[in-house]
């Protein structure tokens, strides 16, 4: 028996460009406060196409495309996945705070919740800081939710790119499995 790679299951059942510039995205916008690496916002732009994530906004001193760094981890996601730069990231936050999205703010804090905990609504726009000085404060205090991946060893963070990833992964479920 033959089996099939990823590769070639996942090519036969791509849509063509058009079809999908026209899927549904989930309702989820992912803000990035200030990032330095432009490896990390490869990586966040990755799985935002995975996941078909509404859109990237990426504020302040982050790095923006186009930018070989970039390019390294993002495989080109950047054209898929819909993004803007926005000079203020609590500007940008309180916008889509005031058109409804629920804002969660990924920081480990006294205030933190679990991310197996969290309840939010959608759309939701989740918050990620600065990979050495981490979420800006006067943008925490917008946040409805401030969530928290533990850490059991002696580092006291994880990579931003790989917090996204885990968090996207946990509210894209959340939204499929309270539509199927
Ligand atoms: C490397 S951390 C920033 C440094 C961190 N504030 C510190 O004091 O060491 C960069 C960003 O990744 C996210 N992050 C890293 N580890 C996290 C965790 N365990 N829980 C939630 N967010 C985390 C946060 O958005 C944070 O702002």
């Amino acid at each position: 028996m033959k089996i099939a790679s990823n590769k070639e299951i996942l090519r036969s059942e791509k849509s063509d460009r058009r079809t999908f510039m026209q899927m549904n995205r989930a309702p989820i916008f992912v803000v990035l406060d200030n990032l330095k690496a432009a490896f990390n916002v490869g990586s966040i732009f990755r799985v935002a196409d995975a996941l078909l994530i509404q859109k990237v906004y990426l504020c302040g001193t982050t790095i923006a495309p186009p930018h070989y760094k970039i390019k390294t981890t993002s495989r080109g996601t950047e054209r898929w996945v819909p993004w803007e730069y926005r000079k203020s990231t609590r500007k940008t936050v309180q916008e889509l705070k005031d058109g409804g999205a629920f804002i969660l703010c990924a920081e480990l804090t006294s205030e933190s919740v679990d991310y197996t905990k969290i309840n939010p609504f959608f759309p939701v726009c989740l918050v990620l800081g600065r990979e050495y000085d981490g979420i800006s404060a006067d943008v925490l205090e917008l946040a409805d939710c401030i969530v928290s991946l533990p850490i059991y060893g002696m580092t006291n963070s994880l990579n931003v790119a790989i917090t996204g990833s885990v968090l996207l992964y946990e509210l894209s479920k959340k939204i499929r499995t309270s539509s199927s």
